[in-house]
């Protein structure tokens, strides 16, 4: 445990800040000593360990579902510098097996970044040979519940680490790999698929045919569409135009009125929201729909603003959160800045 200097955190570029000071607010209410140490669109922050307990331990005392704006972590080394560039295996497999871990499987990862995404092929090359290395070492073992990181900044140099698998994102870097459906309305559809990956495990049960939605700020009909597919029947609120393929489906229906006044006649299944109005604006309105006993769950964006974003985000999940609760509301409540967010976050509200 105790090689561990730090905590690596992979963030959206230019959302350092939000990132470093979510995992500073939990490292202290969790007695940790730490600080930070990152740079303005580098794509990833540092916190470092000061203290006991080890940093490390973070990895466990928190969910990293709490997390809004890290998209993967792992407890790491000191970075490896100067790899060269004929053997980079030899000093890699010291490191790494200096965490005396085994490991279920690996990452290879670099920050979201244009100079990061020149790694890529790097990356992808590199792979089979760290695997090779690893068997041969027998490093690798499915009983294992950690995994190996490694995330190059550039081919000399690399932070290597693990973190638990039940307790980081499942997927690479945390960037989902959709496709944009071709007979989808907008791109903002794919914002819709990936809260649905990310925030619904069971979505057989959640989200199937004959359920009911309503969409706010429908048009064109991205997330609509979503709904669609998997059978859902949508009424969409927007003054705007919907596609025509999608109205065609005969699952959709589409009413030119304000969303912030809008009712629906019966409890829907699902509220889903996609406006660029106020974040509290829509906090208020989400929660009405919840005291009104208007829908079972939501999922919406927050815009955020240009200064103090992760403030404005806590305030708004707060507002929720406190509203649901003084009506006897039991929910759940979720937060993330997804890959397809940009200046947004995505929330997923849940009441049992
Ligand atoms: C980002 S677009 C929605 C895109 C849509 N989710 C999709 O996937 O195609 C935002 C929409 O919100 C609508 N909108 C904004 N304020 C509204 C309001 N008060 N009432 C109804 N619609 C509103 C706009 O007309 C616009 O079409």
């Amino acid at each position: 445990m105790k090689a561990y200097t730090q905590l690596v955190l992979l963030c959206r570029p230019g959302f350092e800040k939000e990132c470093a000071g979510e995992i500073m607010d939990h490292a202290s209410r969790l007695g940790f000593v730490a600080y930070i140490q990152t740079s303005q669109d580098s794509g990833y922050v540092l916190l470092i360990g000061a203290g006991e307990p080890n940093v490390s331990e973070l990895l466990t005392q928190l969910d990293f579902g709490q997390l809004i704006f890290t998209r993967q972590w792992f407890a790491s080394l000191p970075i490896l510098d100067n790899l060269p560039e004929q053997n980079r295996i030899a000093p890699l497999i010291e490191g790494i097996q200096s965490l005396h871990e085994k490991f279920n499987s690996i990452e290879l990862a670099y920050p979201d970044t244009n100079d990061g995404k020149s790694l890529s092929r790097f990356c992808k090359q590199f792979e089979p040979h760290l695997i090779t290395a690893l068997k041969k070492q027998k490093l690798l073992s499915v009983k294992s519940g950690i995994r190996l990181h490694l995330l190059f900044l550039n081919s000399q140099q690399v932070y290597i680490g693990t973190s638990p698998i039940t307790n980081s994102a499942p997927i690479a870097m945390g960037i989902p790999r959709l496709r944009m459906p071709s007979s989808a309305p907008s791109r903002s559809t794919l914002k819709l698929d990936e809260a649905i990956h990310w925030f619904i495990d069971d979505e057989t049960h959640y989200l199937k045919n004959g359920m009911t939605a309503v969409d706010l700020g429908a048009a064109p009909g991205g997330w609509s569409w979503q709904l669609v597919q998997r059978g859902l029947l949508v009424t969409a609120i927007d003054n705007g135009p919907m596609e025509q393929q999608l109205m065609k489906s005969g699952m959709v229906d589409h009413f030119k009125t304000d969303a912030f006044t809008y009712r629906p006649e019966k409890t829907v299944d699902w509220l889903v929201c996609d406006m660029a109005e106020r974040p509290l604006h829509v906090s208020k309105l989400i929660a009405r729909w919840f005291i009104r006993k208007d829908c079972h769950h939501a999922i919406f964006n927050l815009k955020l603003p240009m200064k103090k974003r992760y403030q404005a985000v806590t305030e708004c999940l707060e507002l929720i959160q406190k509203e649901l609760n003084d009506a006897g509301i039991g929910h759940q409540i979720q937060a993330k800045h997804l890959y397809h967010d940009r200046e947004e976050i995505t929330v997923c509200v849940m009441s049992s």
